[in-house]
């Protein structure tokens, strides 16, 4: 039933609570006061009573909801539901779902689904990051290995997964309506190792985003991922390494750079350890990169 509640009205967990809570308080709230004010009246309890304490509570129950709803900070959830319910009852246009009309308040919430591949020691870290935002829901992971360790994340976190297959990615609908089924807004690729089909980046436009384990636009391209990253970079002589997150386009590796972070490499450091140093570099920054532009894409 919380499941069925959080999506209908596309909020996560900790807002469902508050939400509850403020029907809760505003229910006793608004019933404290029609008795009050009835006693004032010095009506005997009988059926002009309740009568009279069911009309009051009907009108008091908006007002009571509206106010105990701003401490709780769902004052804005509270307008557009009393709103809605009052359109019911004047017979005026009533709205079908959350979603497609209530655009203000649905932006307050951004479904992200991650796409990894691997162990998802990024993806767990973006999970602990959002995992109190009222604004960014992890709402699913989408992998195409089985027995990835990402999927062991998701189901710890209890977060819907789906594994994918080729056949269907590539050369069917490429999971679009299970990503529309999902409300996701938005896609970030973590540790995922194929490439994203054009469909699926012309629907989510400026909306997928990729981390890579060095620093774009070099050791990019087809075959550099993981361990080839870094066994180039240390082949090579590199004094410094690092991460770039970028927008993904139809090309691997290459979509406009939204951040890059750096680390020194040392004479002793081997590829084993320059990916111990990229996935620190990776797990402080990523996180906070998505939050930065989620919230620089909302304002624009
Ligand atoms: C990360 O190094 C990321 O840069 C690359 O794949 C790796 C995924 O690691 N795209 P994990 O599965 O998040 O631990």
């Amino acid at each position: 039933m919380f499941e069925k509640l959080k999506q209908h009205w596309k909020v996560n967990g900790l807002n469902l609570a508050l939400i509850i809570t403020t029907f809760a308080l505003g229910g006793s709230l608004c019933g404290y006061t029609g008795r009050k004010l009835l006693a004032l009246t010095n009506i005997d309890k009988g059926v002009l009573w309740v009568i009279l304490y069911i009309l009051l509570i009907t009108l008091l129950w908006p007002l009571a909801v509206l106010l105990v709803s701003i401490p709780l900070g769902q004052f804005s959830f509270f307008k557009k539901y009393i709103r809605r319910v009052l359109g019911r009852f004047g017979g005026g246009k009533t709205v079908d779902s959350w979603q497609l009309t209530d655009d203000s308040y649905r932006s307050k919430i951004i479904n992200i689904a991650i796409f990894a591949s691997g162990a998802g020691s990024n993806a767990q870290q973006i999970i602990d990051h959002f995992a109190s935002s009222t604004t960014v829901k992890i709402a699913l992971i989408v992998c195409n290995k089985h027995g990835a360790g990402v999927l062991n994340i998701a189901a710890g976190y209890n977060i819907p997964s789906l594994l994918i297959e080729k056949e269907r990615f590539f050369k069917g609908d490429n999971y679009l309506p299970e990503l529309q089924n999902h409300h996701i807004d938005f896609i970030v690729l973590a540790g995922f190792l194929w490439k994203i089909p054009e469909p699926l980046i012309k629907a989510f436009p400026k909306k997928i985003i990729n981390i890579h384990p060095a620093l774009l636009p070099k050791y990019g391209g087809k075959g550099m991922f993981g361990h080839f990253v870094h066994e180039a970079v240390i082949n090579n002589a590199e004094k410094e390494s690092g991460i770039t997150v970028h927008y993904v386009d139809e090309l691997y590796d290459h979509g406009e750079i939204i951040f890059q972070g750096k680390c020194a490499i040392t004479e002793n450091d081997t590829a084993a350890t320059l990916s111990q140093k990229i996935h620190a570099l990776e797990h402080r920054h990523y996180p906070c990169v998505i939050e930065n532009l989620l919230q620089k894409q909302n304002r624009s």
